[in-house]
Protein backbone atom coordinates (compact mmCIF):
# COMPACT_ATOMS: atom_id res chain seq x y z
CA UNK A 1 0.00 0.00 0.00
CA UNK A 2 1.43 3.29 -1.15
CA UNK A 3 2.09 5.81 2.83
CA UNK A 4 -1.15 7.59 1.42
CA UNK A 5 -4.08 5.36 1.17
CA UNK A 6 -5.53 6.28 -2.33
CA UNK A 7 -8.83 6.58 -2.44
CA UNK A 8 -11.84 6.96 -5.10
CA UNK A 9 -15.55 7.52 -5.07
CA UNK A 10 -18.33 6.07 -7.38
CA UNK A 11 -21.51 7.91 -7.63
CA UNK A 12 -20.76 11.76 -7.49
CA UNK A 13 -24.01 13.19 -6.60
CA UNK A 14 -24.95 14.83 -3.21
CA UNK A 15 -23.91 12.32 -0.35
CA UNK A 16 -20.50 11.91 -2.49
CA UNK A 17 -19.64 15.66 -1.00
CA UNK A 18 -19.83 14.79 2.49
CA UNK A 19 -17.14 11.89 1.83
CA UNK A 20 -15.00 13.87 -0.27
CA UNK A 21 -15.02 16.86 2.25
CA UNK A 22 -14.27 14.17 5.10
CA UNK A 23 -11.33 12.52 2.94
CA UNK A 24 -9.79 15.68 2.33
CA UNK A 25 -9.51 16.53 6.11
CA UNK A 26 -7.00 13.30 6.62
CA UNK A 27 -2.65 14.00 6.29
CA UNK A 28 -2.96 10.13 5.25
CA UNK A 29 -5.40 9.97 2.48
CA UNK A 30 -5.78 11.67 -0.94
CA UNK A 31 -8.74 11.27 -3.67
CA UNK A 32 -7.26 10.02 -6.83
CA UNK A 33 -10.27 9.19 -8.68
CA UNK A 34 -14.28 9.73 -9.02
CA UNK A 35 -16.97 7.99 -11.74
CA UNK A 36 -20.21 8.89 -12.52
CA UNK A 37 -22.27 7.51 -15.66
CA UNK A 38 -23.59 10.95 -15.98
CA UNK A 39 -21.23 12.55 -18.13
CA UNK A 40 -19.00 15.47 -16.90
CA UNK A 41 -20.84 14.95 -13.48
CA UNK A 42 -17.56 12.87 -12.38
CA UNK A 43 -15.10 15.75 -13.23
CA UNK A 44 -17.11 19.01 -12.06
CA UNK A 45 -17.26 17.07 -9.07
CA UNK A 46 -13.75 16.53 -8.21
CA UNK A 47 -12.59 20.19 -9.99
CA UNK A 48 -15.36 21.39 -7.29
CA UNK A 49 -12.49 20.16 -4.41
CA UNK A 50 -9.84 21.20 -6.75
CA UNK A 51 -8.34 17.43 -7.40
CA UNK A 52 -7.42 18.86 -11.07
CA UNK A 53 -4.80 15.63 -10.57
CA UNK A 54 -7.30 12.90 -9.86
CA UNK A 55 -8.97 11.36 -13.17
CA UNK A 56 -12.62 11.30 -13.95
CA UNK A 57 -14.35 8.41 -15.02
CA UNK A 58 -18.02 7.95 -16.56
CA UNK A 59 -18.26 3.87 -15.02
CA UNK A 60 -17.20 2.30 -11.99
CA UNK A 61 -15.92 -0.32 -14.17
CA UNK A 62 -12.85 2.00 -15.75
CA UNK A 63 -12.47 3.31 -12.24
CA UNK A 64 -12.43 -0.36 -10.90
CA UNK A 65 -9.97 -1.27 -13.48
CA UNK A 66 -7.37 1.27 -11.99
CA UNK A 67 -4.66 -0.65 -9.70
CA UNK A 68 -3.15 1.67 -7.66
CA UNK A 69 -6.13 2.25 -5.68
CA UNK A 70 -7.09 0.94 -1.98
CA UNK A 71 -10.94 1.91 -1.36
CA UNK A 72 -13.61 3.40 -2.38
CA UNK A 73 -16.80 5.05 -1.29
CA UNK A 74 -19.85 3.57 -2.96
CA UNK A 75 -21.92 6.66 -3.22
CA UNK A 76 -24.50 5.62 -6.00
CA UNK A 77 -28.24 5.62 -5.49
CA UNK A 78 -29.50 2.07 -4.01
CA UNK A 79 -29.79 0.23 -7.06
CA UNK A 80 -26.52 0.32 -8.41
CA UNK A 81 -25.10 -0.52 -4.52
CA UNK A 82 -24.14 -4.25 -5.13
CA UNK A 83 -22.83 -3.72 -8.58
CA UNK A 84 -20.50 -1.18 -7.75
CA UNK A 85 -19.44 -2.58 -4.31
CA UNK A 86 -19.34 -6.15 -5.57
CA UNK A 87 -16.75 -5.22 -8.97
CA UNK A 88 -15.04 -2.71 -6.63
CA UNK A 89 -14.61 -6.06 -4.32
CA UNK A 90 -13.42 -8.27 -7.27
CA UNK A 91 -10.84 -5.40 -8.20
CA UNK A 92 -8.77 -5.78 -4.75
CA UNK A 93 -10.75 -2.46 -3.31
CA UNK A 94 -11.95 -1.80 0.34
CA UNK A 95 -15.45 -0.71 0.15
CA UNK A 96 -17.18 1.88 2.46
CA UNK A 97 -21.15 1.46 1.40
CA UNK A 98 -23.48 4.34 2.09
CA UNK A 99 -26.91 3.00 3.48
CA UNK A 100 -29.22 1.03 3.05
CA UNK A 101 -26.59 -1.95 2.20
CA UNK A 102 -28.82 -2.70 -0.82
CA UNK A 103 -32.50 -3.20 -2.14
CA UNK A 104 -32.52 -6.95 -2.09
CA UNK A 105 -31.14 -9.39 0.59
CA UNK A 106 -30.06 -11.38 -2.93
CA UNK A 107 -27.81 -8.05 -3.60
CA UNK A 108 -26.73 -8.05 0.05
CA UNK A 109 -25.68 -11.82 0.16
CA UNK A 110 -24.15 -11.43 -2.93
CA UNK A 111 -21.99 -8.60 -1.74
CA UNK A 112 -20.83 -10.56 1.58
CA UNK A 113 -19.82 -13.32 -0.71
CA UNK A 114 -17.78 -11.23 -2.87
CA UNK A 115 -16.32 -9.78 0.63
CA UNK A 116 -15.31 -13.02 1.64
CA UNK A 117 -13.62 -13.96 -1.46
CA UNK A 118 -11.78 -10.43 -2.06
CA UNK A 119 -10.19 -10.89 1.38
CA UNK A 120 -10.96 -6.75 1.57
CA UNK A 121 -13.54 -5.16 4.10
CA UNK A 122 -16.78 -3.56 3.24
CA UNK A 123 -18.21 -1.02 5.54
CA UNK A 124 -21.90 0.70 6.23
CA UNK A 125 -22.39 4.13 6.10
CA UNK A 126 -24.51 4.77 9.45
CA UNK A 127 -23.19 7.27 10.73
CA UNK A 128 -25.35 7.90 13.96
CA UNK A 129 -23.52 4.76 15.08
CA UNK A 130 -20.82 7.54 16.14
CA UNK A 131 -22.87 9.89 18.32
CA UNK A 132 -21.67 9.30 21.62
CA UNK A 133 -25.50 9.27 23.06
CA UNK A 134 -26.46 6.93 21.08
CA UNK A 135 -23.55 4.48 21.98
CA UNK A 136 -24.42 5.48 25.73
CA UNK A 137 -28.09 3.53 24.99
CA UNK A 138 -26.00 0.95 23.71
CA UNK A 139 -24.43 0.48 27.19
CA UNK A 140 -27.43 0.78 29.09
CA UNK A 141 -29.05 -1.89 27.61
CA UNK A 142 -25.95 -3.96 27.77
CA UNK A 143 -25.27 -3.36 30.94
CA UNK A 144 -28.07 -5.35 31.97
CA UNK A 145 -29.72 -2.76 33.63
CA UNK A 146 -33.18 -3.65 31.60
CA UNK A 147 -33.15 -6.84 32.22
CA UNK A 148 -34.31 -9.08 29.20
CA UNK A 149 -35.52 -6.96 26.56
CA UNK A 150 -38.26 -8.18 25.18
CA UNK A 151 -40.07 -5.40 23.01
CA UNK A 152 -38.43 -2.49 20.84
CA UNK A 153 -40.86 0.04 19.23
CA UNK A 154 -39.08 2.74 16.85
CA UNK A 155 -40.89 5.73 16.68
CA UNK A 156 -39.87 8.91 15.08
CA UNK A 157 -40.42 9.49 11.35
CA UNK A 158 -41.18 12.77 9.46
CA UNK A 159 -44.83 14.65 9.20
CA UNK A 160 -43.69 16.19 5.59
CA UNK A 161 -40.46 15.01 4.53
CA UNK A 162 -40.16 12.98 1.50
CA UNK A 163 -37.11 13.82 -0.66
CA UNK A 164 -36.99 14.60 -4.04
CA UNK A 165 -34.02 13.75 -6.72
CA UNK A 166 -33.25 9.99 -7.10
CA UNK A 167 -34.90 8.83 -3.82
CA UNK A 168 -38.69 9.04 -5.20
CA UNK A 169 -38.04 6.74 -8.26
CA UNK A 170 -37.98 2.86 -7.78
CA UNK A 171 -35.74 1.96 -11.25
CA UNK A 172 -32.65 4.15 -9.01
CA UNK A 173 -33.69 4.28 -5.11
CA UNK A 174 -36.07 0.54 -5.04
CA UNK A 175 -37.29 1.32 -1.79
CA UNK A 176 -38.35 4.73 -0.02
CA UNK A 177 -38.68 6.13 3.26
CA UNK A 178 -38.67 2.01 4.70
CA UNK A 179 -35.35 2.27 3.79
CA UNK A 180 -33.85 5.38 3.36
CA UNK A 181 -34.77 6.61 6.95
CA UNK A 182 -35.83 3.34 7.94
CA UNK A 183 -32.55 1.65 7.62
CA UNK A 184 -31.21 4.01 10.19
CA UNK A 185 -34.07 3.48 12.80
CA UNK A 186 -33.56 -0.77 12.54
CA UNK A 187 -29.74 0.19 12.96
CA UNK A 188 -30.10 1.87 16.09
CA UNK A 189 -32.35 -0.97 17.46
CA UNK A 190 -30.72 -3.73 16.73
CA UNK A 191 -27.27 -3.01 17.38
CA UNK A 192 -28.34 -1.53 20.91
CA UNK A 193 -29.16 -5.17 21.75
CA UNK A 194 -26.24 -7.25 19.75
CA UNK A 195 -28.24 -7.42 16.61
CA UNK A 196 -30.16 -10.75 16.85
CA UNK A 197 -31.34 -13.11 14.15
CA UNK A 198 -34.56 -11.68 12.38
CA UNK A 199 -37.14 -14.50 11.88
CA UNK A 200 -40.34 -13.05 10.58
CA UNK A 201 -41.74 -10.39 9.33
CA UNK A 202 -45.37 -9.36 9.02
CA UNK A 203 -45.49 -5.67 7.32
CA UNK A 204 -47.81 -2.86 5.19
CA UNK A 205 -46.26 -0.14 3.12
CA UNK A 206 -47.76 2.80 1.46
CA UNK A 207 -47.71 5.71 -0.73
CA UNK A 208 -50.86 8.07 0.24
CA UNK A 209 -48.72 11.40 0.41
CA UNK A 210 -46.05 10.60 -2.73
CA UNK A 211 -48.88 9.91 -5.13
CA UNK A 212 -51.11 12.96 -4.37
CA UNK A 213 -50.37 15.95 -6.06
CA UNK A 214 -51.90 17.85 -3.33
CA UNK A 215 -49.20 16.58 -0.81
CA UNK A 216 -46.28 16.19 -3.05
CA UNK A 217 -45.80 18.34 -6.40
CA UNK A 218 -43.28 15.86 -8.21
CA UNK A 219 -46.09 13.03 -7.79
CA UNK A 220 -46.03 11.79 -11.41
CA UNK A 221 -42.33 10.51 -10.46
CA UNK A 222 -43.21 8.97 -7.05
CA UNK A 223 -42.55 5.18 -7.31
CA UNK A 224 -41.67 4.16 -3.76
CA UNK A 225 -43.54 3.98 -0.21
CA UNK A 226 -43.45 6.76 1.77
CA UNK A 227 -45.31 4.98 5.46
CA UNK A 228 -44.65 1.64 6.47
CA UNK A 229 -45.17 -0.31 9.64
CA UNK A 230 -44.27 -3.66 10.38
CA UNK A 231 -43.86 -6.79 13.29
CA UNK A 232 -41.04 -8.48 13.22
CA UNK A 233 -39.67 -11.24 15.53
CA UNK A 234 -36.42 -11.28 16.78
CA UNK A 235 -34.38 -14.35 17.94
CA UNK A 236 -34.71 -15.24 21.37
CA UNK A 237 -38.49 -14.51 21.41
CA UNK A 238 -38.03 -10.16 20.95
CA UNK A 239 -41.04 -8.03 19.24
CA UNK A 240 -39.75 -5.50 17.11
CA UNK A 241 -42.30 -2.56 15.81
CA UNK A 242 -41.28 -0.93 13.70
CA UNK A 243 -42.89 2.20 11.80
CA UNK A 244 -41.37 4.78 9.43
CA UNK A 245 -42.92 7.41 7.32
CA UNK A 246 -41.58 10.79 5.08
CA UNK A 247 -44.90 11.55 5.54
CA UNK A 248 -48.09 11.63 7.44
CA UNK A 249 -50.69 13.85 9.49
CA UNK A 250 -48.99 13.04 12.64
CA UNK A 251 -46.50 14.48 14.14
CA UNK A 252 -44.42 11.38 15.33
CA UNK A 253 -45.29 7.58 15.68
CA UNK A 254 -44.00 7.51 18.92
CA UNK A 255 -40.95 7.31 21.07
CA UNK A 256 -38.18 5.04 20.44
CA UNK A 257 -38.63 2.56 23.25
CA UNK A 258 -36.73 -0.51 24.81
CA UNK A 259 -38.88 -2.80 27.32
CA UNK A 260 -36.82 -4.90 29.37
CA UNK A 261 -38.02 -7.08 32.37
CA UNK A 262 -36.33 -4.44 34.95
CA UNK A 263 -37.13 -1.36 33.06
CA UNK A 264 -37.70 0.51 29.98
CA UNK A 265 -36.01 3.19 28.09
CA UNK A 266 -37.52 6.15 26.13
CA UNK A 267 -35.31 7.63 23.64
CA UNK A 268 -37.17 10.66 22.13
CA UNK A 269 -35.49 12.87 18.58
CA UNK A 270 -35.21 16.09 19.16
CA UNK A 271 -37.76 17.66 17.78
CA UNK A 272 -40.81 16.41 15.44
CA UNK A 273 -41.57 19.39 12.91
CA UNK A 274 -41.93 18.56 9.53
CA UNK A 275 -38.22 16.79 8.54
CA UNK A 276 -37.36 15.68 12.03
CA UNK A 277 -37.55 12.81 13.50
CA UNK A 278 -36.24 10.58 11.58
CA UNK A 279 -33.07 8.72 13.41
CA UNK A 280 -30.79 10.18 11.24
CA UNK A 281 -29.48 12.33 13.56
CA UNK A 282 -28.46 13.66 17.21
CA UNK A 283 -30.60 12.15 20.29
CA UNK A 284 -32.82 14.89 22.13
CA UNK A 285 -33.57 12.79 25.48
CA UNK A 286 -32.91 9.54 26.87
CA UNK A 287 -35.38 8.44 30.36
CA UNK A 288 -35.05 5.46 32.13
CA UNK A 289 -38.54 4.29 33.53
CA UNK A 290 -37.73 2.03 36.96
CA UNK A 291 -39.09 1.15 40.15
CA UNK A 292 -37.47 3.17 42.98
CA UNK A 293 -36.00 1.16 46.10
CA UNK A 294 -39.40 0.97 47.63
CA UNK A 295 -40.71 -0.57 43.86
CA UNK A 296 -42.79 2.72 43.21
CA UNK A 297 -42.56 2.89 39.45
CA UNK A 298 -40.34 6.27 38.96
CA UNK A 299 -38.38 7.37 36.12
CA UNK A 300 -34.72 9.20 35.98
CA UNK A 301 -33.63 11.28 32.77
CA UNK A 302 -30.61 10.30 31.94
CA UNK A 303 -28.01 13.51 31.18
CA UNK A 304 -27.12 13.73 27.31
CA UNK A 305 -23.50 13.80 26.45
CA UNK A 306 -23.14 17.50 25.12
CA UNK A 307 -20.08 17.38 22.24
CA UNK A 308 -18.29 20.08 20.73
CA UNK A 309 -18.60 20.05 16.96
CA UNK A 310 -19.02 16.07 16.60
CA UNK A 311 -18.79 15.81 13.33
CA UNK A 312 -20.32 12.28 12.70
CA UNK A 313 -19.76 11.53 9.04
CA UNK A 314 -16.13 12.44 9.09
CA UNK A 315 -16.12 9.65 12.47
CA UNK A 316 -17.53 7.24 9.66
CA UNK A 317 -15.04 7.80 6.94
CA UNK A 318 -12.39 7.94 9.16
CA UNK A 319 -13.01 4.02 11.10
CA UNK A 320 -13.23 3.01 7.54
CA UNK A 321 -9.56 4.24 6.90
CA UNK A 322 -7.88 3.03 10.26
CA UNK A 323 -9.74 -0.22 9.96
CA UNK A 324 -7.88 -0.23 6.58
CA UNK A 325 -4.75 1.36 7.95
CA UNK A 326 -4.75 -0.92 11.10
CA UNK A 327 -6.00 -4.35 9.06
CA UNK A 328 -8.65 -4.41 11.68
CA UNK A 329 -12.68 -5.63 10.72
CA UNK A 330 -15.11 -3.71 8.65
CA UNK A 331 -16.69 -0.98 11.60
CA UNK A 332 -19.81 -1.74 10.51
CA UNK A 333 -19.85 -4.92 8.98
CA UNK A 334 -21.94 -6.49 6.30
CA UNK A 335 -22.53 -9.36 8.71
CA UNK A 336 -24.93 -7.44 10.65
CA UNK A 337 -26.23 -5.10 8.30
CA UNK A 338 -27.33 -8.27 6.39
CA UNK A 339 -30.45 -8.68 9.30
CA UNK A 340 -31.00 -4.98 8.61
CA UNK A 341 -31.51 -5.55 5.14
CA UNK A 342 -33.20 -9.09 5.18
CA UNK A 343 -35.98 -7.11 7.50
CA UNK A 344 -36.19 -4.33 4.43
CA UNK A 345 -36.93 -7.54 2.02
CA UNK A 346 -38.90 -8.84 4.32
CA UNK A 347 -41.10 -5.75 5.04
CA UNK A 348 -41.44 -5.50 1.09
CA UNK A 349 -42.35 -8.83 0.42
CA UNK A 350 -45.07 -8.94 3.29
CA UNK A 351 -46.59 -6.08 2.30
CA UNK A 352 -46.79 -7.41 -1.37
CA UNK A 353 -48.41 -10.66 -0.30
CA UNK A 354 -50.33 -9.10 2.24
CA UNK A 355 -48.96 -12.35 4.40
CA UNK A 356 -46.69 -12.68 7.50
CA UNK A 357 -43.23 -13.83 6.02
CA UNK A 358 -40.18 -16.18 6.95
CA UNK A 359 -36.87 -14.72 6.62
CA UNK A 360 -33.92 -17.02 5.00
CA UNK A 361 -30.76 -15.86 4.49
CA UNK A 362 -28.94 -18.63 2.33
CA UNK A 363 -24.91 -19.88 3.72
CA UNK A 364 -22.57 -17.02 2.51
N1 LIG B 1 -25.33 8.69 5.13
C1 LIG B 1 -26.09 9.72 4.83
O1 LIG B 1 -26.28 10.65 5.61
C2 LIG B 1 -26.72 9.78 3.48
C3 LIG B 1 -27.36 10.96 3.08
C4 LIG B 1 -27.90 11.01 1.78
C5 LIG B 1 -27.82 9.92 0.95
N2 LIG B 1 -27.24 8.77 1.40
C6 LIG B 1 -27.17 7.56 0.52
O2 LIG B 1 -26.21 7.82 -0.50
C7 LIG B 1 -26.62 7.26 -1.73
C8 LIG B 1 -26.62 8.33 -2.82
O3 LIG B 1 -27.48 9.39 -2.44
P1 LIG B 1 -27.34 10.82 -3.15
O4 LIG B 1 -28.25 11.75 -2.45
O5 LIG B 1 -25.91 11.19 -3.28
O6 LIG B 1 -27.93 10.45 -4.59
P2 LIG B 1 -27.64 11.18 -5.99
O7 LIG B 1 -28.68 10.72 -6.92
O8 LIG B 1 -27.46 12.65 -5.74
O9 LIG B 1 -26.21 10.61 -6.45
C9 LIG B 1 -26.01 9.30 -6.89
C10 LIG B 1 -25.06 9.37 -8.08
O10 LIG B 1 -24.64 8.04 -8.41
C11 LIG B 1 -24.47 7.99 -9.82
N3 LIG B 1 -24.45 6.60 -10.24
C12 LIG B 1 -25.46 5.70 -10.24
N4 LIG B 1 -25.04 4.49 -10.66
C13 LIG B 1 -23.71 4.62 -10.95
C14 LIG B 1 -22.70 3.73 -11.40
N5 LIG B 1 -22.97 2.46 -11.69
N6 LIG B 1 -21.43 4.20 -11.54
C15 LIG B 1 -21.15 5.50 -11.25
N7 LIG B 1 -22.07 6.40 -10.84
C16 LIG B 1 -23.33 5.96 -10.66
C17 LIG B 1 -25.64 8.81 -10.34
O11 LIG B 1 -25.47 9.23 -11.66
C18 LIG B 1 -25.68 9.97 -9.34
O12 LIG B 1 -24.90 11.06 -9.78
C19 LIG B 1 -27.99 6.62 -1.48
O13 LIG B 1 -27.83 5.25 -1.29
C20 LIG B 1 -28.48 7.29 -0.20
O14 LIG B 1 -29.31 6.45 0.58
C21 LIG B 1 -26.65 8.69 2.62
Amino acid sequence: MAEKLRIGIIGCGGIAHAHARSYLNFDDVEIVAGADIIPGKARKFLDEFGLSGATAYESHEELCKRDDIDAVSVCTYNSTHAVCTIAALESGKHVLLEKPMTVTLDEAVAIMRAEKKSGKIVTIGFQPRYDVNARMVKDIVSSGKLGKVYYIQTGGGRRRGIPGGTFIERDKAGVGALADIGCYALDFALNTIGYPKPLTVSAMAYDYFGKNPKYYPDAGRFSVDDFSAAFIRLEGDITLDFRMSWAMHMDTTGDFIFLGTDAGLKVRQPNYHLWGGAWDGPIGAITLMHDDESGKPTQTDIPLIQEEKANLFERKVRAFVDAIKTGGPAPIPTSQIIYNQAIIDGIIRSSASREEVKIEIPAI
